[in-house]
């Protein structure tokens, strides 16, 4: 199975990420988590997306494609993968459906987390006063969620017109709404 999770910082890709990983058997690829090991390890490339990161902007199309061919070229993404934060723009779409094409390997389906802006700002003030990650003071926050809109949003179209689209309500505890994305995978009919 290879997934595309789509929705707007704080929506709980990562969090679904990690147990649909569980539940599916297969590795899950955050290109935020690649980016931020990449700048705890001093890396030239961390070192250039560290302070693009921390204003919630999105760091170049082609540093962060360079980086998920990468991590598609080893060797557990047989079975499938999930990715998290990819693709970010219509851009990094087209690209990884030539990607995936190249390798034989296309998406078979885009979840689409849908969770209100109130509950997104509040989640990601919850989780800067427990974890203090760069980007979630409120200046980084703002700036995320316009990206998002302006940027993200329109890549919900591209995988509805292509039949790849089911959404799922993001609200409620964290084991309703992995029933929900489970669901949905099951009977792709979750369609919006
Ligand atoms: P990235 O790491 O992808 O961050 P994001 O999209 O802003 O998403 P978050 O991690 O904030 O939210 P999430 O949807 O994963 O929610 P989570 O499960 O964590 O990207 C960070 C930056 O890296 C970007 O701004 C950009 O600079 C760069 N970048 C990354 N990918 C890029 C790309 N492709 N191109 C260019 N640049 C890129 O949950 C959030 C919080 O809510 C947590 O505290 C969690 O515990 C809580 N929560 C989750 N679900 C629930 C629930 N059901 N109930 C209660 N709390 C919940």
């Amino acid at each position: 199975m290879r997934l595309v999770l789509l929705g707007a910082p704080g929506s709980g890709k990562g969090t679904q990420a990690a147990r649909l990983k569980e539940a599916l058997g297969v590795p899950h690829i955050s290109t935020g988590d690649l980016l931020r090991a990449a700048v705890a390890a001093g890396t030239p490339l961390g070192q250039q997306a560290k302070a693009v990161m921390e204003r919630g902007e999105l760091v170049s199309d082609d540093i962060v494609l360079g980086m998920l061919e990468e991590r598609l070229a080893q060797g557990d993404v047989g079975k499938g993968f999930i990715l998290d934060g990819y693709p970010r723009n219509l851009a990094q779409a087209n690209a990884l459906e030539a990607l995936l094409e190249r390798i034989q390997q296309p998406v078979d389906l885009a979840v689409q987390l849908d969770v209100g802006t109130e509950l997104l700002i509040q989640r990601l003030a919850g989780r800067a006063k427990e974890e203090g990650r760069a980007d979630d003071n409120p200046e980084s926050v703002r700036n995320r969620l316009r990206v998002y809109t302006d940027q993200t949003a329109p890549v919900i179209d591209f995988y509805r017109q292509r039949g790849k689209l089911v959404c799922v309500y993001g609200v409620g505890s964290m084991d309703e709404v992995s029933q929900r994305v489970l669901e949905a995978i099951r009977n792709h009919a979750a369609t919006c």
